[in-house]
């Protein structure tokens, strides 16, 4: 039986880690999974459900036990998010409305416990890159390849500007800029979990690098370490 194997990628808002994980996930044949959008799914229910998630926490952590997420194969190289029974699009969960709350989402001890099983979980998919904040720190801190990629706060959000649907309309790079600091500064000052670089992750700045040129870094950092434990 093949070996399977994990990579795993951290870093702050709007640094490219997606692009490039799906880039390296094609190449390597892996299963790409996207834990911000399992986060950003439980914001959405909130808004649905009319939790206000920021002044009253508690109401959340309350229903989580009865709510139900799971993750299959979305034909594409990537996972397709159940949550309670029903298929959530990658483009519900893009907007700034869950931009805006994902991050008070994200710091609650009780979500963050929910979600730890079910991401290792993730595991049973194959060779996997996974990406988020927590992901060599906490997720899986026995990854083969471990690495946190960031960019400089006006290069990220002049690639979130470019983004579609994240940013509210008339929003300025200045004021996107505003608030991926703000998300990364409640990510990086949270109790449980916070977003910071694990000692093993190799670092990659990307400004003035290609998506691919990021890609080419993280397969042949991954392949070295592949050799290296085989
Ligand atoms: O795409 P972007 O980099 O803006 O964010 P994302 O990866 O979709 O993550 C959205 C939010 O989910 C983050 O700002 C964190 O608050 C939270 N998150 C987390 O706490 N832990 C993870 N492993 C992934 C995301």
């Amino acid at each position: 039986m093949n070996r399977q194997y994990q990579i795993a990628i951290d870093g702050p808002a709007a640094a490219g880690k997606s692009t490039v994980a799906k880039m390296a996930a094609q190449r390597l044949g892996a299963f790409y999974v996207n834990t911000g959008e399992m986060y950003r799914t439980i914001a959405l229910a909130c808004l649905e459900k009319n939790i206000d998630v920021k002044e009253h926490p508690e109401e959340l952590a309350a229903v989580l036990p009865q709510w139900e997420m799971s993750f299959g194969d979305n034909g594409n190289g990537g996972i397709a998010i159940t949550f309670n029974g029903r298929p959530i699009a990658p483009q519900q969960l893009h907007t700034p409305q869950v931009a805006s709350i994902v991050s008070y989402v994200a710091k609650i001890p009780e979500v963050r416990s929910w979600m730890l099983q079910r991401q290792r979980d993730c595991k049973r998919l194959g060779t996997i890159i996974m990406e988020g904040r927590d992901i060599c720190t906490v997720v899986l801190p026995d990854a083969t390849a471990k690495f946190f990629i960031t960019a400089t706060p006006m290069e990220r959000a002049r690639r979130r500007l470019a983004q579609p649907g994240e940013v509210a309309q008339g929003a300025t790079v200045e004021s996107v800029a505003a608030e991926i600091a703000e998300r990364d500064r409640i990510d990086s000052t949270r109790e449980v979990a916070p977003l910071k670089p694990a000692p093993d992750a190799t670092t990659i700045v990307t400004d003035g690098l290609t998506a691919e040129q990021v890609t080419d870094k993280v397969v042949e950092i991954f392949n070295q370490k592949k050799a290296e434990c085989e």
